[in-house]
């Protein structure tokens, strides 16, 4: 049974460099069979890229999944575990993930379950994947309908991150994985987020730039609290609605909504409910939406969904007893944890996003 603190450290390179470690690595490494794992766009636009820095993996297997969150599914991990026992992987194979978030929770969930565990190394390709999904040793899948519902807490033996990967990315998958970013500052670090304010996004140089500093702050959260029992928590800031509006988006089957652009939209409301229970000052629920609807594009939410998502909310697997818990902010920088909030309170917050939304239309 693992107990506090009892997972290994995470082994983390970043920067341009990177992959030169990995080359390194793969090359003293012993492993039987190493097996890559990547989606369509990964493989086209980054694969080409990892075999011209890590030539040693020119003749690897390849796993190809098609792309989407939609695909984050058991159904996938069938087909997965299948071709793995097909290729007689055996326990002292390693699976190299390449690729997002999806690619990363994926990959991590097979590999820590096919043959009760094989190592797995993520190379995370996306900003989200890279300041978020990749760090912090959780793995898994969507399942009834809701997100990460069966996963398992599972160290990968490291992660390179190479930024330049998120070269090819789209501006709405940039934004997404921007939000990860937002909410690291936010719940941590006041002067990244003045970094952040003054950071366009057009030039990837600058989010290169702050992009060590928001891993930093995941590392040492996660350092602190490596199986999420207190301090770890705070990475669910904007999380709680985040999450049930990618779950109400996977009920009506609509994808649109990336997690980072739901998050966006959890930020804005969990910072309303900050400012409502008395912690965050007005001035900062002011200055936090009028930065987040500067780049965002607000989701409408009809209030007749109000009370399903709070449904969902209730079902989350890190509720107890039937009571909604939230991270809020004291202040900008200054995050807490298991602050129990009343249900109306949820549906004033979500009343509140609308009612903003509905101004950045007319402004
Ligand atoms: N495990 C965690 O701690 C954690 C944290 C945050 C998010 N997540 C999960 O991460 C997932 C979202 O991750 P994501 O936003 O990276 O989504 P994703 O993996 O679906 O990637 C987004 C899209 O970009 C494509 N892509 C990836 N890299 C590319 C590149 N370099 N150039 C061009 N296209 C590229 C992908 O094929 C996909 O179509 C969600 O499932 C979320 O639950 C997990
Ligand atoms: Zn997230």
């Amino acid at each position: 049974m693992l107990h506090e603190n009892t997972l290994p450290s995470p082994h983390i390179v970043i920067g341009n460099h990177s992959l030169g470690s990995l080359s390194e690595f793969i090359e003293f490494s012993s492993f039987s069979k190493i097996i890559l794992l990547c989606d369509e766009h990964t493989c086209e636009q980054c694969l080409p890229v990892l075999l011209h820095h890590v030539p040693a993996l020119e003749n690897t297997e390849i796993l190809e999944i098609e792309s989407g969150e939609e695909n984050k599914t058991i159904h996938s991990c069938i087909n997965l575990w299948e071709m793995l026992c097909k290729k007689e992987t055996d326990r002292h194979s390693l699976l190299i993930n390449l690729g997002g978030g999806v690619i990363c929770d994926l990959g991590g969930f097979i590999a820590s379950t096919y043959k009760r565990g094989i190592s797995f190394i993520n190379i995370p390709t996306t900003l989200l994947a890279q300041c978020d999904a990749a760090i912090g040793g959780k793995t898994g899948i969507d399942f009834a309908n809701l997100k990460n519902s069966i996963g398992t807490f599972s160290q990968p033996l490291a992660t390179y991150i190479f930024p330049g990967f998120i070269r090819t990315q789209s501006k709405k998958q940039l934004l997404s994985g921007y939000a990860e970013i937002i909410k690291h500052a936010l719940i941590a670090d006041k002067n990244l987020w003045e970094k952040i304010k003054k950071c366009t996004l057009s030039d990837l140089n600058e989010i290169e730039k702050i992009l060590p500093a928001s891993i930093q702050i995941k590392l040492q959260i996660i350092h602190s609290d490596p199986l999420e029992k207190n301090e770890r928590k705070l990475l669910n800031f904007g999380h709680t609605i985040g999450h049930a509006i990618e779950s109400l988006s996977l009920e009506w089957g609509l994808l649109s909504v990336l997690h980072g652009e739901a998050v966006a939209m959890g930020i804005i409301c969990e910072s309303f409910l900050s400012y409502k229970s008395g912690r965050l000052p007005h001035q900062e629920l002011d200055e936090i939406c009028n930065f987040i609807f500067s780049l965002y594009k607000p989701i409408e939410i009809n209030d007749n969904y109000y009370s399903r998502l709070i449904e969902i909310m209730r079902n989350d697997k890190k509720n107890r007893n039937g009571y909604i818990y939230f991270t809020l902010l004291n202040t900008i920088g200054d995050g807490i944890v298991d602050v129990q909030v009343a249900e109306e309170m949820i549906a004033q917050a979500l009343h509140f996003y609308s009612s903003k939304s509905a101004l950045q239309k007319f402004s």
